[in-house]
Order: structure tokens, then sequence, then C-alpha cells
């Protein structure tokens, strides 16, 4: 790969042709034609907005876009040759259009800059996927809530400290993970919008004395406006450090979904059986139903955020304007990309198609005492009794329920009246899981009535009852 010639493009002032290794590390094309779509559609809204500004004339602006076609369906259709004498993806566009149409290619980069495409091309890749994301969070959003709608009133343990604390309803914690990605839809829609300015015509760093239509560039690629400063605009990869800062949090939100799925899955607690499709054997124990994809999923937001600490890592030091050391922005995003889109499908597929193994997750709400501080408020409530003096007689009755190996309302009242005799037949309204959950009717509580009205408000939000 790649001859000792001087370059084509800058050889007028290098005498000798780069060393081999100073070929390997200076070409970016084995990650930048990534870029490729984006690159020739820069090119082309730049060569439309050249000829209507009459810098360059309108058949050599008809050769060069009819050229850069015939390159797109190239690529399209062959791939990309990868020549490291031509560095990285703008090159080798520009090289294959020369070839195709000849030297009238060279006027395509006039009033350009590789620094101004290189930003405007990364803006159009990383735009494509904040999109994309946010599509497959909408997707991921609408698995939950169905499945928070089946389960408005199933009863499971809440935990805190991992230790059963009190009743919940399964569609509440689903709708918990709703809110997360709500949130982390609306930071890609942050992102995306400040991101939505064209570099294009920025050239190097300072602007460019030809008579350019910003305007019409930004518009036609679908950017809100050009940037408002050339050197920020070449210098600026806050776009790719918003994306991978939002993927790394929703990242970070699906490895604690894909946690609970693990912990769920195991036969200790056996909440859940996940679905085969999402789910592997092992060579050699039978019995074993491994959860792999949510292992991964909880593996890949490490890899996403690592990706977000590569590229802060690489920015924090650079002068204005570009540096080279800029083009190792690409590698993060396009890999964090690749693992986010990958986790998001997993995520989905898992929450879709896993079996709640709604019995046993009550059973365990009622043998983990979970209704003992309904208990000590009813005592509160019920019989005056002071909340300290509650807690006391309430450890009384679990403690009792333990050695019974029984649930507290399976205790019958004269055990309790035993323990203290200001407890009446009416405890019983208190101590089921049922009637715990149902008095947590507090705007945003579990009670199964308040989590059917926050699933008919997120199906509404996804219109989803025109599905
Ligand atoms: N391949 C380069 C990158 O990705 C393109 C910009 C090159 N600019 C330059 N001044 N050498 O960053």
């Amino acid at each position: 790969m790649g001859k000792k010639n001087s370059n084509s493009m800058w050889g007028g002032r290098f005498a000798g042709g780069p060393s081999a290794i100073m070929q390997e590390i200076n070409a970016s094309i084995p990650f930048d034609k990534a870029l490729w779509q984006q690159d020739i559609e820069g090119s082309l809204a730049h060569v439309a907005m050249l000829a209507a500004q009459d810098i360059i004339s309108a058949d050599d602006a008809v050769q060069i876009s009819t050229g850069l076609k015939q390159v797109a369906e190239e690529f399209e259709k062959d791939g990309i040759a990868e020549n490291w004498d031509l560095e990285d993806i703008h090159m080798h566009v520009e090289a294959r259009l020369t070839q195709i149409i000849g030297s009238v290619a060279g006027k395509l980069h006039t009033a350009r800059s590789r620094n101004d495409q290189v930003a405007t091309d990364f803006r159009l890749w990383v735009r494509d996927t904040m999109d994309a994301a946010d599509s497959a969070l909408e997707q991921l959003q609408i698995a939950l809530v169905t499945r928070a709608g089946e389960h408005a009133a199933s009863i499971m343990p809440g935990f805190t400290h991992l230790q059963t604390a009190q009743p919940v309803t399964l569609g509440h914690h689903l709708m918990a993970y709703y809110e997360m990605f709500a949130r982390d839809r609306s930071r890609f829609s942050d992102a995306r919008a400040r991101l939505n300015q064209c570099p294009l015509g920025s050239a190097a760093l300072a602007g460019t004395g030809f008579d350019l239509d910003r305007d019409m560039t930004a518009a036609a690629l679908g950017f809100d406006a050009p940037t408002r400063n050339s050197l920020d605009a070449v210098s600026d990869r806050d776009f790719a450090l918003d994306y991978l800062g939002a993927a790394a949090q929703c990242g970070l939100h699906m490895s604690r979904l894909a946690e609970e799925m693990i912990i769920w899955a195991s036969q200790p607690f056996g909440f859940v059986s996940l679905p085969d499709s999402f789910s592997t054997g092992s060579s050699i124990m039978p019995q074993k139903r491994n959860p792999d994809a949510a292992e991964l999923v909880r593996g890949h937001a490490g890899r996403i955020i690592g990706c977000l600490n590569a590229l802060m890592i690489t920015m924090k030091g650079l002068p204005l304007a570009y540096s080279k050391d800029m083009q190792d922005d690409k590698p993060p995003v396009f890999e964090a990309g690749g693992l986010f889109m990958l986790s998001l499908a997993a995520m989905t597929g898992m929450v879709a198609e896993t079996t709640f193994n709604t019995g046993r997750m009550r059973e365990t709400a009622e043998l983990g005492y979970a209704t003992a501080t309904d208990l000590a408020d009813w005592l509160v409530r019920s019989a005056n009794i002071p909340f300290r003096e509650a807690h006391h007689i309430t450890g009384a009755a679990v403690k009792l329920a333990e050695n019974k190996g029984c649930a507290l309302d399976a205790l019958e009242l004269d055990e309790l009246q035993a323990i203290d005799t200001r407890i009446t037949d009416d405890v019983y309204t208190a101590l089921s899981v049922d009637a715990s959950v149902a008095s947590r009717n507090s705007y945003g509580g579990t009670a199964p009535d308040a989590v059917r009205e926050r699933v008919a408000e997120a199906m509404q939000a996804l219109n989803m009852e025109n599905m």
C-alpha cells in the first residue's frame, strides 16, 4: 500500500514522499471511509453553491456533480479501495473524481479546506446516528410501556440496598426506566439542536475571500444556519462529545436494567425467564441459561463510557484551530455508535420477550415482610401509637412470622394481640401486599391506578393508541 513518491495533493511543497510508517500513522482512510456518503453529499452542496455564486462555471459544476454521483455509485457497489498515499476519505473521493472527469475536478476544492470539510462530514454522520438512536429509544420505550401496562398491578418486592423494602408494582418498576429513557431522548434532541450548524465555508481556519453563500450550503445539508466563527467551526468537536455523553448516560441506564435482569434471572430470585432468543447455554452445564445479551449490554456501557473518555482526553489539550490529533475523533465515536445501537436493539428485544414470573415475585414480596412499614403506619394511624414504639411492635410481629415461616397477613389476630393488645381486626386491611401498593397512590407512586395513569400518558406521548 502507498508508494514512496511525493503526495499528489501537497507534493508541490514536499520533495520526498512520506516514509511507510508516516503513511500508516497519518492515514485515516481505514476508518473515515465510513464518511463517504456524507463527504459526497457535502461536496455536491458545495459545488452547487460555487456555481450559483459564479465562482465556477455551470458547466464545470455539472461535470463535477455528475462525476461525484458516479463516485458514489462505485463506492456503493464496490466499496473503497484504500490507498494510504491518499490519506483520507476526502482525498479518495477527489482522486477518483479526477480519474473520471480530469483536471476540472480540482475546482471542487475552491474556497474549502479539509478542515471545514471533515467538520461538516462528521456532523452529518453524528446527526444521522443521533436520529437513529432516537428512533431506537422510542422502540425501547414502547416495549417498556407495553409490559408496564400488562403488569400495572403485578406485585414485586421493591428494594433498597437490594434488601426487600416495600412492595411495588412491576409496572411501576418498568416505568422508572421509561422515565430514564425519556431523559436520554431529550439529551439527544438537545445535542442535535446544538450540532445543527454548518461549518462549510470556514475553510482552513480563517474563512475565505471567495463570495460564498453559506446559508445556501447550510440549508442544502439540512442545517439550521452556518456556524458563526470559523476558528471555532474547524476546532469544535462538542457535537461528538455531546453524542458520546448522551450515549454513555443512556448506556448506563441500559446497564442498570441489564443488571436487574441478570439478578432477576438467577435461580435464587427466579423473577424472570429470559427469552431463548437472548440467552445462551453452557457447553458443560446442561442446566444453564446464561443472560449473555444482558451481560453484554452491561459490558458495552463500559466501553461507550471509555469512548467518551478517550475523546475528551484527545480534545482537552488542543490549541485552536485544527490539530491532527483531531483525526482520532472518529474511531471512538464510530465504535460507541455501533455498540450503542446494538445494545438498544438487544435491550428492546429482552424487554419485549422476557417472561415475568409474577407468582414468584409476589411470594418473595410477602415473605420478605415488605409490608412491615404498613403495619407500623397502621399502628400510628389507627391506634395512636408513637412511631418509634410502633416500629418496635412491628419488629416483634415480623420475628414471629419469620419463626412460623409465614407472611405477615397470615398471622392470627390473637397472635398479633399477644404482641400488642391495641391491634384490631382492621389491621389486615394494611397487611396484604395488595393493600400496601394500593395505598401508595400519591402522584408518581406505585399504586396500580397511578401506574395505569402514567402508562396511558406515555402511550399517548408515543402515539401508541394508533398502533
Ligand atoms: N483526515 C483528516 C481528519 O480526519 C482530515 C483533515 C485534515 N486536515 C489537515 N489539516 N491535515 O481530521
